[in-house]
Protein backbone atom coordinates (compact mmCIF):
# COMPACT_ATOMS: atom_id res chain seq x y z
CA UNK A 1 0.00 0.00 0.00
CA UNK A 2 1.20 3.77 0.83
CA UNK A 3 3.64 2.75 3.53
CA UNK A 4 7.27 1.36 3.30
CA UNK A 5 10.05 0.08 5.75
CA UNK A 6 9.97 -2.18 8.68
CA UNK A 7 11.51 0.33 11.31
CA UNK A 8 12.13 3.86 9.28
CA UNK A 9 8.70 3.19 7.81
CA UNK A 10 7.74 5.87 5.35
CA UNK A 11 4.24 6.97 4.63
CA UNK A 12 3.32 8.61 1.71
CA UNK A 13 -0.33 10.61 0.41
CA UNK A 14 -1.90 13.16 -1.43
CA UNK A 15 -2.77 14.02 -4.83
CA UNK A 16 -1.01 16.14 -7.75
CA UNK A 17 -3.56 18.44 -7.52
CA UNK A 18 -4.92 18.11 -4.10
CA UNK A 19 -3.89 20.42 -1.18
CA UNK A 20 -0.96 19.18 -0.35
CA UNK A 21 1.75 15.75 -0.60
CA UNK A 22 3.09 14.53 2.27
CA UNK A 23 5.15 11.87 4.44
CA UNK A 24 5.02 10.44 7.70
CA UNK A 25 8.01 8.72 9.00
CA UNK A 26 7.51 6.57 12.03
CA UNK A 27 10.50 4.94 13.47
CA UNK A 28 12.42 8.35 13.10
CA UNK A 29 15.48 8.46 15.13
CA UNK A 30 15.15 11.32 18.04
CA UNK A 31 17.92 14.23 17.75
CA UNK A 32 18.56 14.32 14.67
CA UNK A 33 18.69 18.05 13.24
CA UNK A 34 16.68 18.82 11.23
CA UNK A 35 15.33 22.31 9.01
CA UNK A 36 13.63 23.17 6.39
CA UNK A 37 17.09 24.48 4.88
CA UNK A 38 18.24 21.07 4.65
CA UNK A 39 15.13 20.08 2.36
CA UNK A 40 16.33 22.83 -0.07
CA UNK A 41 19.33 21.26 -2.12
CA UNK A 42 17.60 17.96 -3.06
CA UNK A 43 14.21 19.71 -3.72
CA UNK A 44 15.94 21.75 -5.79
CA UNK A 45 17.29 19.02 -7.79
CA UNK A 46 13.50 17.40 -8.43
CA UNK A 47 12.11 20.62 -9.51
CA UNK A 48 10.88 20.94 -12.88
CA UNK A 49 10.71 24.13 -14.70
CA UNK A 50 14.07 25.59 -15.35
CA UNK A 51 15.77 22.68 -17.17
CA UNK A 52 14.82 21.98 -21.15
CA UNK A 53 12.74 18.35 -21.42
CA UNK A 54 11.15 19.03 -17.87
CA UNK A 55 7.77 19.99 -16.91
CA UNK A 56 7.22 23.62 -17.03
CA UNK A 57 4.85 23.34 -13.45
CA UNK A 58 6.94 24.93 -10.59
CA UNK A 59 5.98 24.61 -7.18
CA UNK A 60 7.93 26.40 -4.46
CA UNK A 61 8.25 22.88 -2.36
CA UNK A 62 8.51 24.29 1.03
CA UNK A 63 8.30 21.75 4.06
CA UNK A 64 5.89 22.51 6.00
CA UNK A 65 6.81 20.24 9.70
CA UNK A 66 3.38 18.99 11.58
CA UNK A 67 5.18 17.32 13.97
CA UNK A 68 7.67 15.08 14.98
CA UNK A 69 10.31 17.83 15.10
CA UNK A 70 10.89 19.73 17.96
CA UNK A 71 13.79 23.13 18.48
CA UNK A 72 14.66 22.36 15.59
CA UNK A 73 15.45 17.98 16.26
CA UNK A 74 13.69 15.19 15.24
CA UNK A 75 11.67 14.30 19.18
CA UNK A 76 11.29 10.74 17.73
CA UNK A 77 7.57 10.59 17.29
CA UNK A 78 6.01 10.12 14.26
CA UNK A 79 7.88 13.13 11.78
CA UNK A 80 4.77 14.21 9.21
CA UNK A 81 6.53 16.76 6.62
CA UNK A 82 3.25 18.74 3.63
CA UNK A 83 4.27 20.58 0.51
CA UNK A 84 1.44 21.98 -0.56
CA UNK A 85 0.16 22.16 -4.22
CA UNK A 86 0.15 25.37 -5.72
CA UNK A 87 0.66 25.46 -9.25
CA UNK A 88 -2.31 23.44 -10.35
CA UNK A 89 -3.89 23.57 -13.67
CA UNK A 90 -6.74 20.93 -13.57
CA UNK A 91 -8.34 21.96 -16.56
CA UNK A 92 -6.21 20.53 -18.57
CA UNK A 93 -7.16 16.75 -17.37
CA UNK A 94 -11.20 17.25 -18.25
CA UNK A 95 -10.62 15.34 -21.93
CA UNK A 96 -8.81 12.75 -20.20
CA UNK A 97 -12.06 11.67 -18.93
CA UNK A 98 -12.99 10.49 -22.48
CA UNK A 99 -9.52 9.77 -22.93
CA UNK A 100 -7.68 7.32 -20.48
CA UNK A 101 -3.55 8.50 -21.42
CA UNK A 102 -1.94 5.14 -23.18
CA UNK A 103 0.64 4.24 -20.89
CA UNK A 104 -0.42 6.02 -17.61
CA UNK A 105 -2.38 4.94 -14.48
CA UNK A 106 -5.45 7.17 -15.71
CA UNK A 107 -7.60 3.81 -17.22
CA UNK A 108 -6.39 1.23 -14.44
CA UNK A 109 -6.90 3.58 -12.07
CA UNK A 110 -10.15 4.16 -12.91
CA UNK A 111 -11.34 0.66 -12.98
CA UNK A 112 -10.06 -0.46 -10.08
CA UNK A 113 -11.49 2.59 -7.84
CA UNK A 114 -14.61 2.84 -9.57
CA UNK A 115 -14.46 6.53 -11.13
CA UNK A 116 -13.70 7.74 -7.34
CA UNK A 117 -9.90 8.31 -7.88
CA UNK A 118 -8.69 12.06 -8.08
CA UNK A 119 -7.61 11.99 -11.70
CA UNK A 120 -6.59 15.84 -11.85
CA UNK A 121 -3.17 16.20 -12.72
CA UNK A 122 -2.59 12.07 -12.37
CA UNK A 123 -3.76 12.20 -9.12
CA UNK A 124 -1.95 9.57 -6.89
CA UNK A 125 -0.06 8.69 -9.33
CA UNK A 126 1.60 11.90 -10.59
CA UNK A 127 5.21 12.33 -10.32
CA UNK A 128 4.74 14.99 -8.04
CA UNK A 129 4.36 12.87 -5.18
CA UNK A 130 8.39 11.83 -5.85
CA UNK A 131 9.06 15.45 -3.21
CA UNK A 132 7.43 13.12 -0.52
CA UNK A 133 10.37 10.24 -1.47
CA UNK A 134 13.01 13.26 -1.50
CA UNK A 135 12.09 14.14 1.89
CA UNK A 136 12.38 10.94 3.56
CA UNK A 137 15.67 10.57 1.24
CA UNK A 138 17.00 13.98 3.18
CA UNK A 139 16.23 12.54 6.33
CA UNK A 140 17.68 9.16 5.85
CA UNK A 141 20.56 10.73 4.24
CA UNK A 142 21.77 12.11 7.26
CA UNK A 143 20.66 8.95 9.09
CA UNK A 144 23.56 7.02 6.72
CA UNK A 145 25.95 9.99 7.62
CA UNK A 146 25.80 9.21 11.18
CA UNK A 147 26.15 5.44 10.52
CA UNK A 148 29.35 6.40 8.32
CA UNK A 149 30.21 9.93 7.64
CA UNK A 150 32.51 8.19 4.48
CA UNK A 151 28.83 6.90 3.26
CA UNK A 152 27.84 8.39 -0.28
CA UNK A 153 24.88 7.59 -2.18
CA UNK A 154 25.12 9.35 -5.66
CA UNK A 155 23.01 8.61 -8.93
CA UNK A 156 23.22 10.24 -12.35
CA UNK A 157 21.97 9.65 -15.58
CA UNK A 158 23.84 7.50 -17.98
CA UNK A 159 21.90 7.99 -21.05
CA UNK A 160 19.20 9.21 -22.58
CA UNK A 161 16.85 7.79 -25.93
CA UNK A 162 20.09 5.97 -26.02
CA UNK A 163 22.64 9.15 -26.28
CA UNK A 164 25.27 9.26 -23.95
CA UNK A 165 25.33 13.04 -24.34
CA UNK A 166 21.79 14.04 -22.35
CA UNK A 167 21.15 17.01 -24.26
CA UNK A 168 21.62 15.22 -27.39
CA UNK A 169 18.83 12.63 -26.57
CA UNK A 170 16.48 15.23 -24.89
CA UNK A 171 17.12 17.11 -28.52
CA UNK A 172 16.15 13.97 -30.08
CA UNK A 173 12.46 13.77 -28.71
CA UNK A 174 11.96 17.85 -28.80
CA UNK A 175 12.65 17.71 -32.60
CA UNK A 176 10.28 14.45 -33.24
CA UNK A 177 7.92 16.05 -31.27
CA UNK A 178 7.79 13.35 -28.81
CA UNK A 179 8.69 12.12 -25.24
CA UNK A 180 11.90 9.76 -24.36
CA UNK A 181 13.40 7.66 -22.00
CA UNK A 182 16.80 7.17 -20.00
CA UNK A 183 19.45 4.95 -17.73
CA UNK A 184 19.77 6.50 -14.24
CA UNK A 185 23.04 4.86 -12.09
CA UNK A 186 23.36 4.75 -8.58
CA UNK A 187 26.43 3.75 -6.48
CA UNK A 188 26.78 3.96 -2.86
CA UNK A 189 30.09 4.04 -1.64
CA UNK A 190 31.32 3.08 1.56
CA UNK A 191 28.50 1.15 2.54
CA UNK A 192 29.66 -1.25 5.16
CA UNK A 193 29.70 -5.22 4.64
CA UNK A 194 27.06 -7.60 6.12
CA UNK A 195 23.64 -5.24 5.44
CA UNK A 196 21.00 -7.29 4.24
CA UNK A 197 17.74 -9.79 5.46
CA UNK A 198 18.05 -12.76 3.30
CA UNK A 199 15.86 -14.18 2.33
CA UNK A 200 12.99 -12.02 1.43
CA UNK A 201 15.02 -8.87 2.32
CA UNK A 202 18.38 -9.18 0.22
CA UNK A 203 19.61 -5.70 -0.64
CA UNK A 204 18.77 -6.68 -4.37
CA UNK A 205 15.26 -7.10 -3.14
CA UNK A 206 14.50 -4.27 -0.77
CA UNK A 207 15.86 -1.64 -3.33
CA UNK A 208 14.21 -3.36 -6.21
CA UNK A 209 10.68 -3.30 -4.15
CA UNK A 210 11.47 0.23 -3.61
CA UNK A 211 12.79 1.71 -6.67
CA UNK A 212 9.42 0.24 -8.67
CA UNK A 213 7.12 2.55 -6.37
CA UNK A 214 9.17 5.48 -8.37
CA UNK A 215 6.63 6.31 -10.87
CA UNK A 216 7.76 5.03 -14.97
CA UNK A 217 10.69 3.19 -14.12
CA UNK A 218 10.59 0.03 -16.00
CA UNK A 219 13.54 -2.05 -14.82
CA UNK A 220 16.57 -2.56 -12.77
CA UNK A 221 20.03 -4.19 -12.96
CA UNK A 222 22.92 -4.67 -9.63
CA UNK A 223 26.42 -5.04 -11.58
CA UNK A 224 27.04 -6.39 -14.76
CA UNK A 225 23.12 -7.17 -14.87
CA UNK A 226 21.84 -8.64 -18.19
CA UNK A 227 25.48 -8.57 -19.62
CA UNK A 228 26.07 -11.64 -17.12
CA UNK A 229 24.02 -13.71 -19.09
CA UNK A 230 27.06 -13.64 -21.97
CA UNK A 231 29.76 -14.39 -19.78
CA UNK A 232 31.55 -17.35 -18.41
CA UNK A 233 31.44 -18.33 -14.55
CA UNK A 234 35.45 -16.91 -14.59
CA UNK A 235 35.28 -13.54 -16.01
CA UNK A 236 31.92 -12.96 -13.99
CA UNK A 237 33.78 -14.08 -10.73
CA UNK A 238 34.81 -11.01 -8.54
CA UNK A 239 38.09 -12.42 -7.08
CA UNK A 240 38.78 -11.50 -3.52
CA UNK A 241 41.95 -8.94 -2.70
CA UNK A 242 41.81 -8.49 1.39
CA UNK A 243 39.88 -9.31 4.55
CA UNK A 244 37.92 -6.52 4.05
CA UNK A 245 36.26 -8.01 1.23
CA UNK A 246 37.65 -5.79 -1.22
CA UNK A 247 37.16 -7.87 -4.98
CA UNK A 248 39.46 -7.28 -7.79
CA UNK A 249 36.54 -6.14 -10.46
CA UNK A 250 32.77 -5.50 -9.54
CA UNK A 251 30.49 -7.40 -11.38
CA UNK A 252 28.12 -8.14 -8.50
CA UNK A 253 27.47 -4.65 -7.69
CA UNK A 254 28.32 -5.07 -4.51
CA UNK A 255 25.50 -7.44 -3.24
CA UNK A 256 26.46 -11.30 -3.22
CA UNK A 257 23.81 -13.55 -1.41
CA UNK A 258 21.45 -10.54 -0.67
CA UNK A 259 24.34 -8.96 1.69
CA UNK A 260 26.72 -5.85 0.77
CA UNK A 261 30.17 -7.25 0.68
CA UNK A 262 31.68 -4.39 1.10
CA UNK A 263 32.48 -3.04 -2.54
CA UNK A 264 30.48 -0.05 -4.23
CA UNK A 265 26.43 -1.17 -4.56
CA UNK A 266 25.97 -0.46 -7.75
CA UNK A 267 22.67 -0.51 -9.79
CA UNK A 268 20.69 1.36 -13.16
CA UNK A 269 17.50 1.53 -13.45
CA UNK A 270 15.06 2.13 -17.01
CA UNK A 271 13.08 5.35 -16.68
CA UNK A 272 10.40 4.75 -19.44
CA UNK A 273 9.27 7.68 -21.79
CA UNK A 274 6.89 9.57 -20.53
CA UNK A 275 3.50 8.33 -21.33
CA UNK A 276 2.02 11.70 -22.12
CA UNK A 277 3.07 12.71 -25.46
CA UNK A 278 2.21 15.76 -27.45
CA UNK A 279 2.92 13.29 -30.42
CA UNK A 280 -0.58 12.04 -31.91
CA UNK A 281 -2.14 8.61 -31.34
CA UNK A 282 -5.13 6.18 -32.11
CA UNK A 283 -6.83 5.40 -29.07
CA UNK A 284 -9.97 4.68 -27.47
CA UNK A 285 -12.37 7.06 -26.35
CA UNK A 286 -14.00 5.53 -23.43
CA UNK A 287 -17.40 7.84 -23.60
CA UNK A 288 -18.43 7.12 -27.34
CA UNK A 289 -16.06 3.62 -27.58
CA UNK A 290 -14.53 4.65 -31.21
CA UNK A 291 -10.83 4.68 -31.49
CA UNK A 292 -10.10 8.12 -32.20
CA UNK A 293 -6.89 10.72 -32.61
CA UNK A 294 -5.70 11.70 -28.99
CA UNK A 295 -2.44 13.66 -28.21
CA UNK A 296 -1.65 14.46 -24.27
CA UNK A 297 -2.05 19.02 -23.93
CA UNK A 298 -1.11 20.13 -20.70
CA UNK A 299 2.67 20.50 -18.70
CA UNK A 300 4.80 17.35 -19.02
CA UNK A 301 8.27 16.23 -18.47
CA UNK A 302 9.50 15.21 -22.00
CA UNK A 303 12.24 13.50 -20.95
CA UNK A 304 11.29 12.00 -16.61
CA UNK A 305 14.88 10.31 -16.57
CA UNK A 306 16.61 14.28 -16.27
CA UNK A 307 14.13 13.92 -13.14
CA UNK A 308 14.64 10.88 -11.10
CA UNK A 309 18.42 10.77 -9.82
CA UNK A 310 17.67 12.74 -6.87
CA UNK A 311 14.62 10.65 -6.11
CA UNK A 312 16.56 7.13 -6.98
CA UNK A 313 19.05 8.27 -4.44
CA UNK A 314 16.20 9.14 -1.77
CA UNK A 315 14.35 5.90 -2.17
CA UNK A 316 18.34 4.02 -1.63
CA UNK A 317 19.02 6.18 1.63
CA UNK A 318 15.60 5.28 3.08
CA UNK A 319 16.12 1.47 1.95
CA UNK A 320 19.92 1.53 3.49
CA UNK A 321 18.70 3.51 6.69
CA UNK A 322 15.94 1.23 7.49
CA UNK A 323 18.42 -1.71 6.66
CA UNK A 324 20.82 -0.23 8.94
CA UNK A 325 18.64 -0.22 11.81
CA UNK A 326 17.53 -3.30 11.20
CA UNK A 327 21.17 -4.50 11.55
CA UNK A 328 21.14 -2.36 14.77
CA UNK A 329 24.21 -0.25 13.03
CA UNK A 330 21.79 3.00 13.95
CA UNK A 331 20.40 3.05 17.34
CA UNK A 332 16.71 5.27 18.03
CA UNK A 333 18.16 7.67 19.97
C1 LIG B 1 9.70 12.93 -11.47
C2 LIG B 1 8.59 12.32 -12.32
C3 LIG B 1 7.86 13.13 -13.16
C4 LIG B 1 6.84 12.59 -13.99
N1 LIG B 1 6.18 13.43 -14.84
C5 LIG B 1 5.27 12.90 -15.69
C6 LIG B 1 4.61 13.73 -16.65
O1 LIG B 1 4.87 14.94 -16.72
N2 LIG B 1 3.69 13.17 -17.47
C7 LIG B 1 3.41 11.81 -17.43
O2 LIG B 1 2.61 11.33 -18.21
N3 LIG B 1 4.02 11.01 -16.54
C8 LIG B 1 4.93 11.51 -15.68
N4 LIG B 1 5.55 10.68 -14.77
C9 LIG B 1 5.26 9.23 -14.79
C10 LIG B 1 3.87 8.82 -14.37
O3 LIG B 1 3.60 9.26 -13.07
C11 LIG B 1 3.77 7.28 -14.51
O4 LIG B 1 4.19 6.89 -15.78
C12 LIG B 1 2.36 6.79 -14.29
O5 LIG B 1 2.00 6.96 -12.93
C13 LIG B 1 2.18 5.30 -14.64
O6 LIG B 1 3.00 4.50 -13.83
P1 LIG B 1 4.13 3.56 -14.41
O7 LIG B 1 4.79 4.30 -15.53
O8 LIG B 1 5.08 3.34 -13.26
O9 LIG B 1 3.47 2.32 -14.87
C14 LIG B 1 6.56 11.20 -13.93
C15 LIG B 1 7.31 10.38 -13.07
C16 LIG B 1 8.33 10.92 -12.27
C17 LIG B 1 9.16 10.01 -11.42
Amino acid sequence: LNSFGKIFRVNIFGESHGPSVGIVVDGCPAGIPLAAEDFFTDIERRKGGTQKGTTPRKEDDLPVFLSGVFNDKTTGAPLTIVFENKNTRSADYEKLRSFPRPGHADFVASQKFGGYEDYRGGGHFSGRLTVCLVAAGVVAKKILLMANPALSCVASILEVGGESDVELGVQKAIDAKDSIGGVVECVVKNLSLGVGEPFFDSVESVISHAVFAIPAIKGIEFGSGFAAAKMFGSQHNDALENKEGKTTTNFSGGVVGGISNGNDLVFRVVVKPTSSTPKEQQTLNIQTDTIETFSVKGRHDLCIALRVPVVLEAVTAFVLADLLMLEQQVARR
